[in-house]
Parts: C-alpha cells; sequence; structure tokens
C-alpha cells in the first residue's frame, strides 16, 4: 500500500480570512459535516482568541463533527493556547496548532526579538500545548524565507518539546518548487529527530505556485498538505485541496501516494463553499470550474465523443460534476425531490423538506427547467433559516419598484416587526438602492453595506439570481442571502436577511470571553 498523504483542511480558517468571506456558526459547521463527508483528515476550524464568535464556531464543530482530527490556530502564548484548548477540547481527536514567525524579517521587524528568544517562545509553547492535547502542531511562519540552519534548530527544540506536526509555510507565496522541495529535503536530513515528527506545508498562492510548491514538498517527504476548497485564502489564497489531491489521484506515476479524501465529493463540496462565502469559483479554475469539463472546440468534441480519453484526463464523475442537465420538472413528486436532496447531501427534516418543496413547487411554475444548483440554492437557504433558531425580527410582506430610464426609481415596502406593520415609499438611484433606502427608514436601522454580490445560479433570462449582502453596525458583520427569480425580490429578501442577523448577534452574549474566564 502506497503512503497516505494527511489532508488538512484551512478552509475556515485561512480560508476565512479571504477578504469578505466570513461565514457564520451555523454555516461553518455545515461546511465542516461535508469535509467530513469529504474525508479531510484535519479539520482547522478557526482560530478561537481571535474573537467570540470564532471561538464558539470551533467550539461547537469540535462538539459536532465527527471523524477527522479538530484543529485550532494560536499564536505561541499561553492564553491563546488556554482559548484554543477550551474551543477544540470538544472533539474526541482535537490538536493544537501554535506558530511563530522566525524569519529574520518577521524576527527583526515585527516581533523584535533575538532568535534565542524565539526558540524559548516556541518551545514553551509547544510543552504548555502538549500539557493539554497530545496532538500539538508547530509552525514556523514565514518559512519559506527562514534561514535554513535557524529553522532546523528550531524544529529540532520543538519536536524535543513535543509537537507532533510542524508545518513549514509559505507565507507570502514566495517560493518556487525546486526551492521549496530543497527546503524540505534539507529538513529532512538536518533535523536530527524529525523522525518523531510529521512534515506539513501550507503555501500560499501569491505567484500562483501554492499547489506545485506543496507537490514538490510531498515528493521531499513532506506527508501533509494544508489546503482549502477552492484554494481560498488570505490573499491570493491557499493551495487547493482539489487540485492538490487529484494531481495525487491522476498522477500515480509521479506520485505514488494516496488520500482519504472521496473525490466524487469535490464538487459539492466546493459549490457549497462558494455559496456560503460568496466567493465565485472562476469558470477555468482548475478541477471545479464551470468550463473545467467543457469542450469547446470541435475537434475536441469529436475526439471526447469517439473516446473520452483523447482529451479527458480525469472524468467529471470522478470528481461529483453533475453538470447542469435538467434534474427535476414541474411535475416530479416530493418523494423524487426529497431523494435529489439527499443525493446533493441535504438532509433536511419533514418540515424542511416541505418548505423546500413549495419553493421548488412555486420556481417550476417559472423556471422550465431545474438543476441541482438550483435545489441546492433553495435547501440551503431552508438549512439557513432553521438550523440556528434564528428570530426573524423582520420580514418582508410587500416590495413594488419602479425603475426604467426616465423615471426616479421608487420603491414600496410593507414589512413585518411582530405585531407592527411598518409601510413606506422612498427613492434611489436604482431600484435596490430605492429599496434599501425605504427598508432603512422602515426599520430606523442604519447598518454599513459592505459587500453586495448578484448572481445568477444557472444559465438563461428564467435563472435565479443569488444575492448575498453583508452588513456591518458596531463592529459585527452579518450576512443575508437570498435568491428569486425577480432579483430586486432576492435583494430585498437578502438584505432584510442580514438585518435579522445583525439583530440577532447585537442581542447575544459575548459566550466565549465567559468560557475564558472560567478556564480552571
Ligand atoms: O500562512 C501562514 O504562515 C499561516 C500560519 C499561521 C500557519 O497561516
Ligand atoms: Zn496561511
Amino acid at each position: 500500500m502506497s503512503e497516505r498523504i494527511i489532508i488538512f483542511d484551512t478552509t475556515l480558517r485561512d480560508g476565512e480570512q479571504s477578504p469578505g468571506a466570513s461565514l457564520n456558526l451555523v454555516e461553518k459547521v455545515e461546511i465542516a459535516h461535508q469535509l467530513a463527508v469529504l474525508g479531510v483528515d484535519v479539520i482547522e476550524a478557526g482560530f478561537p482568541i481571535s474573537s467570540p464568535g470564532d471561538f464558539e464556531a470551533v467550539s461547537a464543530v469540535a462538539r459536532e463533527v465527527e471523524g477527522p482530527i479538530i484543529c485550532g490556530l494560536s499564536r505561541a502564548r499561553r492564553q491563546d493556547i488556554e482559548c484554543c484548548y477550551q474551543a477544540v477540547r470538544h472533539s474526541r481527536r482535537p490538536r493544537i496548532h501554535t506558530f511563530i514567525a522566525t524569519s529574520d524579517i518577521h524576527v527583526e521587524k515585527k516581533l523584535r526579538k533575538s532568535k534565542e528568544e524565539i526558540i524559548a517562545i516556541a518551545v514553551d509553547a509547544v510543552k504548555f500545548a502538549k500539557s493539554l492535547v497530545s496532538d500539538v502542531e508547530f509552525s514556523c511562519e514565514d518559512a519559506a524565507r527562514t534561514n535554513l540552519d535557524y529553522m532546523c534548530e528550531v524544529l529540532r527544540a520543538v519536536i524535543d518539546a513535543g509537537a507532533t506536526t510542524v508545518n513549514i509555510p509559505d507565507t507570502v507565496g514566495y517560493s518556487n518548487p525546486w526551492e521549496f522541495g530543497r527546503i524540505i529535503a534539507h529538513i529532512r536530513q538536518h533535523v536530527p529527530n524529525i523522525e518523531r515528527a510529521v512534515i506539513s506545508v501550507h503555501c500560499h498562492n501569491d505567484l500562483g505556485l501554492a499547489v506545485a510548491n506543496s507537490l514538490a514538498a510531498v515528493r521531499e517527504g513532506a506527508r501533509q498538505v494544508e489546503c482549502t476548497i477552492n484554494g481560498i485564502g488570505e490573499r491570493a489564497g491557499n493551495a487547493s485541496l482539489e487540485e492538490i489531491v487529484m494531481n495525487l489521484a491522476v498522477r500515480q506515476d509521479s506520485f505514488p501516494f494516496h488520500t482519504g479524501i472521496k473525490t466524487q465529493e469535490i464538487y459539492r463540496t466546493s459549490r457549497m463553499v462558494s455559496r456560503l462565502t460568496g466567493l465565485l469559483v472562476q469558470a477555468n479554475k482548475a478541477v471545479v470550474g464551470g468550463n473545467s469539463f467543457a469542450h469547446e472546440a470541435g475537434i475536441h468534441q469529436d475526439g471526447v465523443l469517439k473516446e473520452r480519453t483523447t482529451y479527458e484526463i480525469m472524468t467529471p464523475e470522478s470528481v461529483g460534476w453533475t453538470g447542469t442537465s435538467m434534474v427535476l420538472g414541474k411535475h416530479s413528486g416530493r418523494h423524487a425531490f426529497r431523494d435529489r436532496l439527499i443525493q446533493l447531501g441535504f438532509n433536511l427534516d419533514e418540515a424542511g423538506v416541505d418548505t423546500a418543496f413549495a419553493r421548488f413547487k412555486a420556481l417550476a411554475d417559472k423556471k422550465k427547467e431545474i438543476f441541482d444548483d438550483d435545489l441546492a440554492v433553495i435547501a440551503g437557504e431552508i438549512v439557513d433559516q432553521t438550523a440556528d433558531g434564528r428570530k426573524e425580527t423582520y420580514t418582508l410582506e410587500y416590495i413594488h419598484t419602479t425603475s426604467g430610464n426616465s423615471t426616479v426609481p421608487t420603491a414600496t415596502i410593507r414589512l413585518r416587526k411582530g405585531e407592527e406593520e411598518l409601510v413606506g415609499a422612498g427613492n434611489g438611484d436604482g431600484p435596490v438602492d430605492a429599496a434599501y433606502s425605504t427598508i432603512r427608514r422602515l426599520t430606523g436601522r442604519c447598518p454599513k453595506l459592505v459587500d453586495y454580490h448578484i448572481h445568477s445560479v444557472t444559465s438563461g433570462t428564467d435563472a435565479l439570481g443569488e444575492v448575498r449582502v453583508a452588513l456591518e453596525e458596531d463592529g459585527k458583520t452579518a450576512v443575508g442571502r437570498s435568491s428569486s427569480t425577480d432579483v430586486i425580490v432576492a435583494s430585498a429578501l437578502a438584505y432584510i436577511n442580514a438585518l435579522n442577523r445583525l439583530e440577532n448577534m447585537l442581542e447575544r452574549k459575548p459566550e466565549a470571553a465567559e468560557a475564558v474566564r472560567s478556564t480552571p
């Protein structure tokens, strides 16, 4: 049997650091469940000390998601590590991941410490983490720009202190495959106790080489790869999980290794992450892009029809790509509908299936063909609305807008807030702006609109339009999402959805801070 490469997924931590990609607790748990189905070995669920929300999300993932190791990130500080422990301890397989920068530029300019001090801090952090859990990972931040002899000293010391995984990040995406491979080979040769730890790599994609660098490292002895779904992450992102895994699967001749990933779950996971983060996948993205399996040129189509492998190095089915063929129509029954939802990974309860089915029927009246992507959006909204028992302060009862090239865009809206009816009209520079300013006036709420994103779920003018709105108030950001064949209605619903979430967030107590304070 070939050696196994450990797939460490950091979509919920580094991936969530992508600009504009904040996820709430329910969304994080939903993604974590799907990552477990996908078969990742480790889920880095967040950075617990960074915010009460992150602490709660890591705790919830640790409590609810079984199978993978659940890991939390912490700086090399006892307070961070303690907080991280309080979040991951709910898992049957907890890991603490602690890090400190080791490159000259970070040590001198950012940390302003001597190199000896850095080693002492790293060793203390690892020993402390080890007193709490047996599975401890240590990262040399900016490893790719760190002096190699010094890094070997750091690694020897942290492995002696108890680190079971040592991670070599290319934090700024500066390296190239030749250089990065050599770094791993050097570590294997010059760290005397390296056999006691797994070598991990964590590559950023600033120069587009994150996947290539990770694979070069695997060839030189790295046995854990840190990556994210769709390659999302800080700046240009991280190494993409699907590209790493499919390289290993398709090119067994170059990479005689295996992973625990169920590749047929890749496409579904990619869609879920894209839907929940609002980060669209570019059409030509390797493995999961909309064009990945589309053969446009006549000569290619002809070849594929005669023999698929002429132009296809992997099948769409191998990554669970279902294409856009029509799946259900107006006359499909509840049973077929429910089966399809289960195949798509949505296990809704009876009430949820009823609501989803009613929405499906309403959509089927407007839109002839219903695709998997439409169903995923409908079901995703039900999961969103029901999973955290959220209170819906405002509901939209009526909206009418007018717009055109020679009229002032206006919106007339009726909202319900408990027993109260809020009715009014207003204008704006377009129908969406008119609707949003009217909602603000009716509710007396004026959060900052930090993101508005609209896209078509499938193709055609009758397609569902999905809108994602992020609102910010008092340092909290809430994301709302909705879909409709009428994009103005979807826009208003998404805004109200975000507003309701903001209300809930502002009402909620900072439980994480409590948890940290009550630590023994
Ligand atoms: O890029 C990086 O260096 C990191 C570490 C915290 C692992 O994300
Ligand atoms: Zn990173």
